[in-house]
């Protein structure tokens, strides 16, 4: 659904985007991680048909960026990092005036409307003029936006940003539903761990250029991080830290950390099975009284990665 080729883009001297290449499928969601001045609203523009690239190509739904614009706006959905300002509408009004600019017939609009309001959650807030909502809000109206004429791909600049946590559950409960439903996703966002768990594949992006892009398991396999498992213990048979260096010299354990009574291991990369460790603590005569998997942290990959250089 979106294919970026080698595009670069300039602002003078600076080389905002330098050669990005990407693909995102149907129902996909693309989750666009990078530091401060990184170059993912950039692209992003330039997907969106508002920048055009130095060089390379761009396609969305096989439709040229540079070219076929037009086509391309009926099919996508972009939100920018910064909404507008549109201080004298209620909700409903906001909407109308989004579904009238892409010519949604009339007849229709009502439905329209009321689908995205409840998808988004904003049903009871129709009347509600703008300006009242709150910040959360304001967010969730910009993705039903975006919605009303029900494009096949969407491009959410950090959506997510200035959410409460709880909101920021239902806005990644929502995307996930959006690519549920088959829709194509790209999402940027500083919060890792957020992406980390909606995203199918992530491009981590530093200075213009992808350092990775990819699946996600693909990437905490690449850059070395393992699952991870965290053991609370009742009365050790052995010394905890005895037990700590016989684990550690077991190739399918690349860290073992003593924390008061937890044993913090991370597992090789790509050691999938965990039940050898289980196995080998109770032949230590250690007593198990808790083992948690937990899944790798996407901070973890991003840290391997970039050196937080910024522009
Ligand atoms: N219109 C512009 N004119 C000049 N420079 C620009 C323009 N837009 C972006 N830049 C520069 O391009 C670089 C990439 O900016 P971009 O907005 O794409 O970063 P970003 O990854 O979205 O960052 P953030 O996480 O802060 O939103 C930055 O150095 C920025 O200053
Ligand atoms: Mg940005």
């Amino acid at each position: 659904m979106i294919e970026v080729r080698g595009i670069t883009k300039k602002f003078g001297s600076l080389v905002a985007v330098d050669n990005v290449s990407l693909t995102v499928g149907p129902g996909e969601v693309y989750g666009f991680i990078g530091p401060n001045g990184a170059g993912k609203s950039t692209t992003m523009k330039v997907l969106a048909c508002l920048l055009k690239p130095d060089s390379g190509s761009a396609f969305v739904d096989g439709m040229d960026v540079t070219v076929e614009g037009d086509s391309i706006r009926r099919i996508l959905g972009y939100m920018p990092d910064v909404l507008g300002v549109y201080d004298d509408l209620t909700v409903e009004e906001y909407l109308h005036f989004f579904a009238a600019a892409f010519k949604i017939p009339s007849k229709s609009r009502k439905g329209t409307i009321e689908g995205v309001l409840e998808l988004t959650d904003l049903s009871e807030k129709k009347k509600a003029m703008v300006d009242s909502l709150s910040r959360g809000m304001k967010q969730r109206l910009g993705v039903a936006r975006v919605l009303v004429h029900d494009p096949k791909v969407l491009l959410l600049d950090e959506p997510a940003s200035g959410l409460d946590p709880r909101a920021r559950i239902e806005m990644r409960e929502l995307l996930t539903e959006l690519a549920r439903m088959g829709k194509s996703l790209i999402v940027s966002s500083h919060i890792l761990s957020e992406l980390g768990q909606m995203s199918t594949s992530i491009g981590i992006i530093e200075r213009g250029k992808l350092l990775y892009s990819g699946s996600i398991e693909d990437a905490y396999a690449k850059m070395g991080v393992g699952d991870r498992v965290k053991i609370r213990l009742e009365s050790p048979g052995e010394s905890l830290s005895q037990v700590r260096n016989s684990l550690v010299e077991d190739k399918r354990i690349s860290r073992a950390e003593v924390e008061g009574e937890t044993l913090e291991v991370e597992f090789a990369p790509g050691q999938k099975s965990h039940h050898f460790l289980i196995e080998m603590l109770i032949a230590k005569g250690v007593y198990i009284a808790s083992f948690t998997p937990e899944t790798p942290r996407l901070e973890d990959a991003f840290m391997t990665l970039t050196k937080g250089q910024v522009q």
